[in-house]
Parts: structure tokens; sequence; C-alpha cells
């Protein structure tokens, strides 16, 4: 897959000021540090597009990818991050649920968990409450060239029985590092457009 061009055009704390052209737009959600700006780049081959960090809570915004005058690819701040006062939590409650709830122009959201562990219990609450507003879910098992080939299909499993998938919904193993999985998700994506 080939991007043209990709660029950011907001970062948003409110509805506001999302982007009004109504283009569709793919969500990218999952825990802090689970790696959610990194799957942007590497699905983009565009490195530090998203800013990455290794400490947790690097994105606090809502961030609007520009994809070939296309779509939106969006990059939200993570959950479970354990150092963010209460307020600070809810001020993400709030910014996710008026994303979440509200958004008409929201086609799928690509939801990221750590391949190398059983979902966690906000990882199951966020599939849960997307599930429960009719919100088509890509599971993505990310971090998956941290665990031999020969033991994925093991984590595979385990991340759909922990999530307890509903048929139809998919998990796809990926690496940002080694791109595993990145046709996959590129066909899901194109598929949602
Ligand atoms: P927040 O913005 O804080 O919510 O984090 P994030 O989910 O955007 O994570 P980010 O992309 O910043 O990545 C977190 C760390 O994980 C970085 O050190 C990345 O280099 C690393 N990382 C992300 N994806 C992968 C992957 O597929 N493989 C490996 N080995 N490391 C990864
Ligand atoms: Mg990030």
């Amino acid at each position: 897959k080939q991007i043209q061009k990709a660029e950011i055009v907001m970062s948003a704390v409110s509805q506001k000021q999302y982007p009004k052209d109504q283009l569709p737009e793919i969500a990218v959600a999952g825990r802090s540090n689970v790696g959610k700006s990194s799957f942007i780049n590497s699905l983009l081959s565009r490195k530090g597009l998203a800013r990455t960090s290794s400490k947790p809570g690097k994105t606090r915004t809502i961030n609007f990818f520009l994809i070939d005058e296309k779509f939106y690819l969006v990059d939200v701040p993570g959950y479970g991050y354990a150092k963010v006062s209460k307020q600070e939590r809810n001020k993400w409650g709030q910014m996710m649920d008026e994303y979440f709830t509200q958004r008409e122009s929201l086609q799928l959201t690509v939801l990221l968990v750590d391949a190398r562990h059983d979902p966690s219990e906000l990882d199951i609450q966020m599939y849960e409450f997307l599930k429960h507003y009719g919100l088509p879910v890509l599971v993505v098992a990310t971090k998956c060239d941290k665990i031999k080939p020969s033991k994925r299909p093991r984590h595979l499993k385990a991340v759909k029985e922990g999530l307890n998938l509903e048929p139809g919904d998919e998990v796809v193993l990926y690496s940002s590092e080694k791109l595993d999985g990145r046709n996959e998700v590129w066909k899901y994506v194109n598929d949602h457009l």
C-alpha cells in the first residue's frame, strides 16, 4: 500500500475542533504505550508522523491524520496509564465518550492490544464499550515480533478468548517493527472506507 500524502490536520480536545469535511474515519484505540502511534506510522510508512515514546501517556489529544485527502486515521490517547490524576482521567473519559458515541463519520475502530499478554480488564471494557454502541471493531494484537513464531497462534487464541470476541470480529497479529499483519489490516481498513 502506497500513501502519497499523510498530514496531521488537527489535535483536538473537544468536538468543536474535529474536522468538518465528513470524510470517513478509522480510529486507533488501546492502552497507553501499547503502540498506537507506532501502528499508525507503520501503516502509513511514515516514521515520526505520529509522535511515539517509550514512556506511556505520550498522546494526550485526539489527533486527526488526513490520508490522501480521502480519509482520516485518528490517534486517540491511551487508557490505563496509572500516573495520571483523577481529574485527568475524567477528562480522558469525557473526550473518549464524546468521540466514540457521537462521531458519525467513524467507520471502524482498530483496538490495539499487546500480543504478549492476555487482554486486561480495561481492554475488555473498551471492546465492550465499542460493541455496546454498535461500532465495528478490528482487534490488532501488536508487538508480535516479541513472540517466537511458534508461540504466536497460542497468543492469538488467548486474545480472542480474553475479549470474548463476537462472531464476525477478527484479530490480526501485528508488528510495527517487522510489519507483520500490515496487508491484512489495510484490506480490512479499505473494506470499511
Ligand atoms: P500513548 O501515546 O502513550 O498512549 O502510547 P502509544 O500507544 O501511542 O505507544 P507508542 O506508539 O508511542 O509506542 C510505545 C512503545 O512501544 C515505543 O517504545 C515503541 O517503540 C514500542 N512499540 C510499538 N509498537 C511496537 C512493535 O510492534 N514492536 C516492538 N518491538 N515495539 C513496539
Ligand atoms: Mg501515542
